[in-house]
């Protein structure tokens, strides 16, 4: 299968998201995976969710857990992480090498991660949150990748960032699009998706 960038090509990659998430609190980059894995993992998410395999998503965990629309409206599916899908294990593969970067590079002590795929069907938001949860503090670091064709301002579905100083930066869910910032420090926003769905992988990397 045609994946794969260098190992520099890949390794530019994940200097330019944590120099990002070390000088502007959030890093991305484009072509996080190649255009190939990227419609592999889209159609995966089709399929998915033809199928009934994707669930509305809730808030908090445990005891907090509840489903309120009016926070969220995303589907989601999580991602085995054992999964042995062709497009699945392409991106978990690059994940893993992404955290042995991250721990090698930053002194970071990341040894979980989970990801699961999302669908904003068309006005479903995710309101101004942050992701790790007071009751349970192992997401460290947030990675989201988006899937979405042809993706223009139009569509809606910006992603703000709400940076130190009252900035506000905002990104469109382009495809092969990854963006990456600190799970317990940085508040951000999915607006609403006006015309179509907007999916994506999002995921979390933690220390447990
Ligand atoms: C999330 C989230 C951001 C995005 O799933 O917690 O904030 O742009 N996603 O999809
Ligand atoms: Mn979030």
């Amino acid at each position: 299968m045609n994946n794969e960038f260098s190992i520099e090509q890949e390794e530019l990659q994940f200097e330019a998201l944590i120099d990002g998430l070390l000088n502007n609190q959030y890093g991305f980059t484009e072509s996080f995976m190649d255009v190939d894995t990227i419609s592999g993992l889209r159609d995966n998410l089709f399929r998915y969710r033809e199928n009934g395999e994707m669930h509305p998503a809730g808030i908090g965990k445990k005891f907090d857990y509840q489903k309120n629309t009016l926070v969220r409206g995303d589907l989601i599916k999580w991602i085995d992480e054992n999964s042995t899908n062709a497009f699945e294990r392409l991106l978990l593969d690059k994940i893993n090498r992404f955290i042995t970067y991250l721990n090698r590079t930053c002194y970071t002590s990341i040894n979980a991660s989970e990801f699961h795929y999302a669908t904003y069907e068309v006005n479903s938001f995710y309101k101004r949150h942050l992701d790790q949860f007071k009751s349970e503090k192992g997401r460290k670091f947030s990675l989201v990748i988006y899937l979405n064709e042809d993706w223009t301002p139009e569509d809606g579905g910006k992603l703000s960032l709400y940076l130190n100083e009252n900035k506000i930066d905002d990104l469109y869910p382009l495809k092969g699009r990854a963006v990456f910032f600190k799970s317990d420090e940085l508040e951000h926003e999915v607006h609403p998706s006006l015309t179509r769905n907007r999916i994506s992988i999002a995921g979390w990397l933690k220390s447990v």
